[in-house]
């Protein structure tokens, strides 16, 4: 069985070979649509009680508008679901409004069938966690698979039971606004975190009360959108597309993974919505997915926008052949497939096959036992003690130190004032970064309010938008030492937030000119949500922290960073480009003819404006210690290499470090990349020892796709690279004969 539930048993398969010879057609279609619903605030009331409260003047006239349009959305759904003609919804969290609506299915609805409750929790719920791309730096499975048990036990109290998560797109350009919802640039890290993140959320049994069904998506390539314009079209070789985007979907099928969400883009001119070659012979029959497919928002109707279906109806017809079962928000599944059976283009055993699907998750998912919230377990479990203690530690992994000239960790003693600066310092809601709607205030913790803590006062000065400079240059002028926040706002990265520029805003650069004209020392804490161009900070700055967007208790992470109270240890999962021409930039781009050695290098593969190495490269991570690599050795067996390498913390104090092993293959009948990671582990190391860390290299992780898209692994010499980066290593070789 696909599904892992005690509920999926011979008799629920039965059940549903039942229920759907009693459905209707129009209740087997409810079971494929989906609408999303965003009624907050005016739940309760009904469209008379609206227009009372419009008259007597508690609600102004465009608030009794915005009222009365949800009020009546949620009286089509209601109606909907009273009918069997909405089988899911998207985006209600609210455990009252889950309930009414269960309601209805279950005890309104002929055939009882309750809903699916689909949200976007892509990094936490009401315990945000960082955004994964900041996550994706801790390098370290068992967070992101607790992390995840976390945001899935919170929100299936609510009521939710399907989250829209986790993203698998591998995404290498900074410009993409999404890259901050993803694991970053490699694909070794995007298959371990695939199957961490399916496994915590679903758990080895889908009716568990702290587990959902999880969903991969953008299923695929949306990550290599040209030019890293949102929604914008991919053009791959199908050799790069199963090398480097599809590993990540393959290692979330084999965890198992519920289902899985179309993406919005084309692939080489077929949008994705309705690729047949890639979800049907490919996903479903290659790969075995057995699960649901949703389209992404609105994706199916898209199809006409990409100017691939002249019309809604082909738009529906193309996707039910493409196996999509779920049609989120575009309403032509509703509209248009009866149409299409009674004229023989979509058969009733497609749409039998869709159904069973989406009520095989149903019943997996325990929802005929119970579909609705436990308020007494989300009072439980909702930003319990130890998961907000959890969040706080992955918030400190998460960080990475990206500079310190020995600033840092700052010594209290030999400052006399310091000040923090920069707006976005002070603002919860910069915690929560792009995709948490559910954190709760209340406990969220700003670095302004961690850092009053240690004495350090606070002066706005400048916004990414707006800056102060009287105030500015008197900050500077009566303090010592100056944290500097500096950055994107949360809505700058994200969907539909890609930018041609990612440098600092305007105002922002204006206020580090004057932090290097002041001479005095200053570090600089970064919020954002991709990589962003700093070269001048790199150069000026006494230390750099990465903060991304670290959740709940962001603040009081980054102050036990800053004072040293926590060694850091987060390694970047993206590369940070010089300039924003560079984007894309990766650290395991392809081998060339003419690779470029330094800057200066005449007629090689470089820019003439800007350097041959990034600013800072995917694996790189400073500690407050130093650890020391050596004696790598390479034993090659049967089907596997065994790989021991020496780390000695040679420094002042204990602390973390991941050791990545990158493997380059040096001839090979495609082009390889110049170094791939293919290994990591934390280890945690005191002061002045050392241990031994070992890697088993399968060669099946040496493979890749030739053009007939054979998966081969080819003999021949390979080169080993152990380190704490991808640019700083050990060197080894070893031959696969
Ligand atoms: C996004 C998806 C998301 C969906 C539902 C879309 O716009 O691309 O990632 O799951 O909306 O909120």
């Amino acid at each position: 069985m696909y599904l892992k539930s005690k509920f999926l048993n011979e008799e629920a398969l039965s059940k549903i070979e039942q229920l759907i010879s009693e459905m209707t057609f129009d209740e087997k279609v409810g079971q494929l649509h989906q609408i999303s619903l965003s009624s907050v605030g005016a739940f309760e009331i009904d469209e008379e009680t609206l227009k009372q409260m419009c008259e007597n003047g508690q609600l102004t006239k465009q608030e009794y508008e915005e009222n009365l349009s949800k009020s009546r959305l949620r009286k089509i759904g209601e109606d909907g679901v009273r009918l069997g003609k909405i089988g899911s919804y998207l985006g209600i969290a609210d455990p009252k409004q889950i309930d009414h609506f269960q309601k209805i299915a279950v005890e309104q609805s002929r055939l009882h069938i309750p809903l699916l409750i689909g949200c976007d929790i892509v990094h936490g719920f009401n315990t945000v966690f960082p955004i994964p791309l900041a996550e994706s730096c801790t390098f370290d499975d068992e967070m992101f698979e607790k992390s995840a048990s976390v945001a899935a036990n919170e929100a299936r109290a609510a009521g939710i039971n399907w989250f829209f998560a986790p993203m698998l797109d591998v995404a290498r350009d900074a410009r993409w606004g999404r890259i901050a919802e993803s694991m970053g640039q490699d694909t070794y890290l995007a298959k371990n975190y695939a199957k961490a993140k399916v496994v915590g959320f679903q758990g080895d049994d889908l009716s568990n009360e702290s587990k959902v069904a999880a969903c991969a998506k953008h299923f695929v390539a949306y990550g290599a959108c040209e030019s890293g314009r949102d929604y914008n079209t991919v053009d791959l070789s199908y050799e790069k597309l199963h090398d480097v985007y599809m590993p990540p979907f393959e290692s979330a099928v084999n965890a198992g993974v519920a289902s899985i969400m179309t993406a919005f883009n084309d692939i080489n001119g077929v949008p994705m919505t309705a690729n047949k070659e890639l979800l049907k012979d490919y996903l479903r029959e290659k790969l075995k997915f057995d699960g649901v497919i949703v389209t992404d928002a609105s994706s199916m109707k898209q199809l006409v926008d990409h100017g691939y279906c002249e019309d809604g109806k082909t738009a529906a017809e193309y996707s039910m052949h493409s196996t999509v079962d779920i049609d989120m928000v575009s309403n032509l599944y509703r509209d248009c497939l009866k149409e299409l059976v009674d004229e023989n283009k979509v058969s009733i055993c497609e749409i039998n096959d869709a159904v069973r699907r989406i009520l095989k998750l149903k019943f997996a998912l325990g929802l005929f036992e119970n579909p609705y919230s436990n308020m007494d377990r989300l009072k439980e479990v909702s930003c319990a003690d130890e998961h907000i203690e959890f969040e706080k530690q992955v918030a400190l992994h998460s960080t990475v130190l990206l500079k310190n000239d020995g600033i840092l960790p700052i010594k209290k003693e030999k400052y006399s004032k310091i000040t923090l600066i920069g707006a976005l310092g002070a603002d919860i809601q910069q915690n929560y970064g792009c995709w948490a709607w559910y954190g709760k205030d209340e406990l969220a913790v700003s670095l302004k309010s961690a850092l009053e803590k240690d004495g350090v006062d606070y002066c706005r000065c400048y916004g990414v938008y707006d800056i102060d400079e009287a105030q500015m240059a008197s900050a500077l002028d009566d303090s010592e030492l100056i944290i500097a926040v500096m950055g994107e706002h949360k809505d700058m990265n994200g969907e539909a937030h890609s930018y041609a520029d990612i440098t600092l805003s305007e105002p922002q650069k204006r206020a580090f000119e004057m932090l290097v004209q002041s001479k005095k020392p200053f570090v600089c804490v970064l919020y954002n949500g991709r990589p962003l161009c700093i070269p001048e900070m790199n150069e000026h700055a006494n230390a750099i922290v990465e903060g991304w967007a670290l959740g709940t208790k962001m603040g009081d992470a980054l102050s036990d960073i800053l004072f040293g109270r926590f060694n850091p240890c987060g390694k970047l999962t993206v590369n940070f480009p010089n300039k924003s021409g560079e984007c894309p930039t990766y650290y395991n781009h392809m081998s060339t003819g003419r690779p470029a050695k330094n800057d200066n290098a005449p007629w090689t593969s470089k820019f003439d404006d800007s350097h041959v190495l990034p600013l800072y490269s995917f694996g790189h991570g400073l500690s407050y210690t130093e650890f020391e690599y050596s004696d790598l050795t390479v034993s090659t067996g049967e089907s596997s290499a065994d790989i021991t390498v020496k780390v000695k913390n040679s420094g002042c104090c204990d602390g973390f470090e991941i050791v990545q092993l990158y493997v380059h293959d040096c001839f090979a009948s495609r082009v390889r990349p110049v170094k791939e990671l293919k290994g990591y582990k934390k280890v945690f190391i005191e002061s002045g020892h050392q241990k031994v860390v070992s890697f088993k290299l399968d060669y099946d992780e040496l493979a890749f796709h030739n053009s007939k898209l054979e998966k081969i692994v080819e003999k021949g010499k390979f080169e080993v690279f152990v380190g704490g980066s991808s640019i700083n290593n050990i060197q080894s070789e070893f031959e696969l004969k």
